[in-house]
Order: structure tokens, then sequence, then C-alpha cells
């Protein structure tokens, strides 16, 4: 399969610290890859560069071949990466169905003018995504159906929330989605519907870069894995070979001992 994504020699410092040290990866299509770390290994960083938050100090980020590093995030958007935050960001006085839309690239081929005017081509705009909005938030059965599409955001629940991050993310037909911690504070129940999501996005065609703690999901959705510590890619592979890696479980068992002296 092609590579969608290609992190060259990424790096990338805050002052003295290299949050992301000479990162080298490829995410292929169709492909879910899972990045996981300790905290503070620069895994949101490897985000907020590939997002184009962040521009790498040194090395580049690929997207089918074209070079995206140091792009502005829109344009980054624009060229088909979406992505969700670990600390979410809805819009939480829109409706479930408004934060979908603007999830949409809001080009419109009509035209200021013929849209004041709500010619009939800017209605059948208009009509397609609100079809493609229903679309998207029918891959979530039961949680955005009928008047719950018209609530507002902030009155979901912790894990709706979660999932209309996802939707929304889904809205501009992402060629690669990025997902942060997508199960971070649900329960095993409310993380184990999500994984059936992920499973089910990678059915569709969708291309995946997720960020997880929660091992279970991991295990459960992820082609590959790569590990991350100190800013380092520390290993990659299956599952099961990353997770039983010295250097990984050394990086997380250390981590806790670290902190359990704090
Ligand atoms: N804007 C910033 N300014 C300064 N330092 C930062 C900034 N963002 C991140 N860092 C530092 O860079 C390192 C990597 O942070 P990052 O957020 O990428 O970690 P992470 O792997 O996503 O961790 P977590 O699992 O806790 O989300 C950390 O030491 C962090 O404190
Ligand atoms: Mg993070």
């Amino acid at each position: 399969m092609e590579p969608v994504l290609e992190l060259q020699d990424v790096s990338m410092s805050f002052g003295g610290l290299k949050a992301v040290d000479s990162l080298s990866f490829t995410v292929r299509e169709n492909e879910i890859v899972s990045i996981i770390g300790p905290n503070g290994s620069g895994k949101t960083t490897t985000f907020n560069l590939i997002s184009g938050l962040y521009e790498p100090h040194s090395g580049d980020i690929l997207l089918k071949g074209e070079s995206v590093a140091g792009l502005r995030p829109d344009l980054v958007h624009n060229k088909g990466i979406s992505r969700t935050f670990q600390s979410l960001r809805l819009f939480t006085n829109m409706s479930v169905l408004e934060n979908v839309l603007v999830g949409m690239h809001s080009v419109t081929s009509a035209g200021p003018f013929a849209s004041m005017l709500r010619l009939p081509s800017v209605r059948r705009e208009e009509k397609a995504m609100y079809d493609k909005a229903q679309e998207i938030l029918g891959m979530f059965p039961g949680r955005f159906s009928g008047p719950r599409q018209h609530q507002p955001a902030f009155s979901l629940s912790y894990a709706n929330r979660r999932r209309l991050e996802i939707a929304r993310a889904l809205a501009s037909d992402p060629v690669l989605l990025l997902l942060d911690e997508p199960v971070a504070g649900m329960n095993p129940a409310e993380s184990h519907e999500v994984m059936e999501q992920i499973r089910m996005l990678r059915e569709k065609g969708y291309t995946i870069l997720m960020i997880e703690h929660d091992m279970h999901v991991v295990g459960g959705v992820s082609d590959r894995v790569i590990a991350m510590d100190h800013g380092v890619k520390i290993a990659e592979g299956t599952y099961d070979e990353v997770a039983n890696d010295p250097q990984v479980v050394e990086a997380y068992l250390g981590k806790r001992a670290a902190d359990a002296t704090a």
C-alpha cells in the first residue's frame, strides 16, 4: 500500500527540551497506526507538527509524497489531514449538527452572491452538506439520531462529546485522521464501543494515526504500534512486539517509579 504520511527525521524543541527527536515513521493507506508512550514523551507534539500547529526545526513531513511541514493548520486541513484534540475543542454552544457542518470544507462553489440570493445551486449544496452530516452522524448508531442533533454540544455526555469530535473530524473527508486519545476518560463499555467504531472506520477505508494510553484499545485496533519515550521512537511493530519490548517496558516502569518518588 502507498504511504499516506511520512515523517522524515522530524525534530522540535521547546527551549532546551527536545520534545520530538529525529522521528521517522510511515503510515500506509487504510492502516491504523498507534503511538504509545509515557506522559510527556512527545506524542501530542508529533500531532501538532503533523497538523501544522508547530513547524519542525528540522526534517520533513510528507502527505502522499508532498511536503506539508510548516504549512498553516487550515492549509494542512485542506490537504486532507483532520484531527481530534486530547482536550476537546467543540463549539459548545452550537448544536451537534452544526458542529459537524463546520467541520466540512466551507468553500462553496456557488459564491457569496448566490448564497445571499439563496439560488437553487446554494440550496443543492446545503442539501448535500446536510446529507453528508447525516451520513457521518449515522456512523454512531443511536448516539446522534433525530432531535439529539439539535442539542447544544455542551449538553452532551462526555463520551458523546468525544464521539462528536470524531464526527466533526470526519466531516472534511480526511485522507488521514489523527485521533489524540479518543477513549481518554471513558469507562470500559464506552471505550469498547469507540474501538468498534474505529474498526468500522478502517472498513470504510480511512487511514488513522492514533495516540492512545488504553492498551486494550491499542491492541484491539492497531495494525502497527510505535512507542515513543523522550521524543524518540524506541520501538515499532505489532502490538505484541512493542508491548513486550524491553525498552518499552522500561520506559513505562521507569516513569512509574519516577512518579512514585515525585
Ligand atoms: N507548548 C509547549 N511549551 C513547552 N513545552 C511543551 C509544550 N508542549 C509540550 N511541551 C513539552 O514537550 C514534551 C512532550 O509533550 P507532549 O504533549 O507532546 O507529550 P505527550 O506524549 O502527548 O504526553 P501525554 O501522554 O501526557 O499527553 C513534554 O515534556 C511537555 O512538557
Ligand atoms: Mg498528549
